[in-house]
């Protein structure tokens, strides 16, 4: 679920524009729709995908909520907070809809995502302006379902079927892609059947399923031929990956990215999130074989504590987190490790807490996150005695972040005066400023003309700030040649 930069680690929001999503009819009758997406990549990828689905519907999105004839919430349900941000936005957008009725214009208010799955029609009867909640595998029926809404009756759609909602999305128009180059996120995988004990996930997005190799190639072709140089694999348990290929074996992550591989202008692959457990010898040697497979990876450990390990039913030791890490390491020594840790499980101790740290300390993070950990109703750790009080864990968490800070440190200030290729994606803040991706996440900040967004550049990293590598362009050293944008260097 991570690798998410964008992120705000406490509320796990992730800012998207949704203006940036748009591909709506120009002129005549359009409607506007306001998507405000938070939690994981997953949720950043769907509601791309239902402003596609709304756009032959005449909707052309808008980041200015008072102009929003639809307002969707794309929600998050990991801990507390963010699911009680949903009820505090709902509120602010009851003022702009009783603002807009005074001048006679009307607002329906969707709920998506996780909260929805979760919650179902508690929603509307917490908050009654809420017209319909439509859960995370019934996206491909948001138009008939919006149908339903505006004859009157309130919707709640919460079933799970998954197969049917890549089906009917998966077509997905070229100029609808061309937004949104040059980076990426492609869903492979959705749903988890691991029940760490204290996550919602198995519940608000149900059981594994997979989509098939033939449908994801074929997204991923349409992308590459859109412009899109990168795309990351999204999915719950992104590394259980077992879809069925054309001729009915079934592939693994790693069979899955060397075929993505061959497609061409597609010269970056990531994955996120992947679970120790499903790390397999294949996934392993796409790294050490796979060019365009960037140098990171996400693998949450969650604890360093065998005992903590055990009581989350992360079905793996804190040994075996080790070996793993060692053999990733032999075929890729340069890799960016990332993870995500949770403080103040119930019945973590102080020593237990100082296992995670000993942990942290021995791996060696390029970047992690990091979260107090927030009771979930229905999942077993809600009801496990020995809840860690909140002050426990706030120090812990300070501390763990403290160390994670300095790492992340080290390792941006190793890449110095190191040469790697970037892939520039946007404007920065700063007039002829541009803004782009380390083979290893870290955002790169350079002078480089405009018309360079979307290729690929060898950069010199010249400094190195708290979150970012600032670097310059060496001259003459162009892309892999393929986008088409670059000027000819000097003679
Ligand atoms: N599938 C991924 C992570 C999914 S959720 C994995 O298995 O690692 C993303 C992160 O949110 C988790 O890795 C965990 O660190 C955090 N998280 C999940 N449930 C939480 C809870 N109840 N309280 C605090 N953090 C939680
Ligand atoms: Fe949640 Fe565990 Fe599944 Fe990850 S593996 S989504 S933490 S239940
Ligand atoms: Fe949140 Fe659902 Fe993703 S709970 S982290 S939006 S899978």
């Amino acid at each position: 679920m991570t690798s998410r930069p964008e992120q705000d680690m406490e509320t796990n929001v992730t800012a998207v524009s949704a203006a940036d999503m748009t591909d709506a009819r120009k002129g005549g009758n359009t409607r506007k729709v306001f998507v405000r997406t938070y939690g994981c990549q997953m949720n950043v990828y769907d509601s791309e995908r239902m402003t596609d689905v709304l756009a032959p519907e005449g909707f052309e999105a808008t980041d200015d909520l008072e102009d929003a004839d639809l307002v969707i919430l794309n929600t998050c349900h990991i801990r507390e907070k963010a699911a009680e941000k949903v009820y505090s936005e709902l509120g602010r957008i009851r003022k702009v809809k009783e603002e807009r009725a005074k001048s006679g214009k009307d607002m329906m208010v969707g709920v998506a995502g996780c909260v929805a799955q979760a919650e179902g029609e508690e929603i509307s009867r917490r908050a009654p302006i809420v017209d319909l909640v439509v859960g995370p595998q019934s996206y491909h029926q948001l138009p008939s379902l919006l149908e339903k809404a505006r004859a009157g009756s309130k919707v709640v759609e919460t079933e799970f079927d998954i197969d049917a909602k890549f089906n009917h999305l998966s077509e997905r128009a070229e100029k609808q892609v061309l937004k949104r180059p040059p980076s990426a996120f492609l869903t492979v995988q959705e749903g988890c059947d691991k029940f760490c004990t204290f996550c919602v996930v198995p519940y608000t997005r149900g059981a594994e399923v997979s989509r098939s190799v033939e449908q994801i190639v074929s997204e991923a072709e349409r992308m590459a031929a859109a412009g899109v140089r990168e795309i990351t694999l999204l999915g719950q348990n992104v590394n259980a990956y077992h879809g069925t290929s054309p001729d009915g074996a079934v592939w693994g992550l790693g069979r899955l990215l060397r075929r993505l591989a061959e497609i061409d202008g597609l010269d970056r692959l990531r994955y996120t999130t992947s679970h120790p457990r499903d790390m397999d010898d294949d996934l392993i040697e796409a790294h050490r074989d796979l060019k365009s497979l960037m140098p990171y990876l996400h693998l949450p450990v969650q604890s360093g504590s065998d005992k903590i390990l055990k009581a989350m039913n992360r079905r793996h030791t804190r040994d075996e987190y080790f070996r793993l890490i060692d053999r990733i390491r032999e075929v890729s020594p340069d890799i960016a490790l990332s993870g995500d840790f949770i403080v103040g499980f119930p019945g973590e101790s102080d020593q237990d807490f100082e296992d995670t740290m000993d942990l942290i300390r021995q791996v060696g993070y390029g970047s992690a996150f990091s979260f107090k950990y927030s009771s979930r109703p229905g999942t077993p750790g809600a009801t496990m005695d020995e809840q860690v009080p909140e002050d426990v864990k706030s120090a812990r968490l300070a501390a763990l972040q403290a160390l994670v800070a300095e790492q992340q440190k080290a390792f941006n200030a190793s890449r110095l005066g190191m040469t790697c290729d970037v892939l520039l994606e946007k404007t920065g803040r700063n007039p002829g400023q541009l803004v782009g991706k380390s083979p290893w996440l870290q955002p790169v900040q350079l002078d480089a003309p405009e018309d360079l967004i979307g290729s690929i550049q060898a950069v010199e990293i010249v400094d190195i700030g708290s979150n970012s590598l600032f670097g310059r362009l060496i001259a003459g050293q162009d892309d892999l040649g393929r986008s088409g944008r670059i000027p000819a260097p000097a003679a």
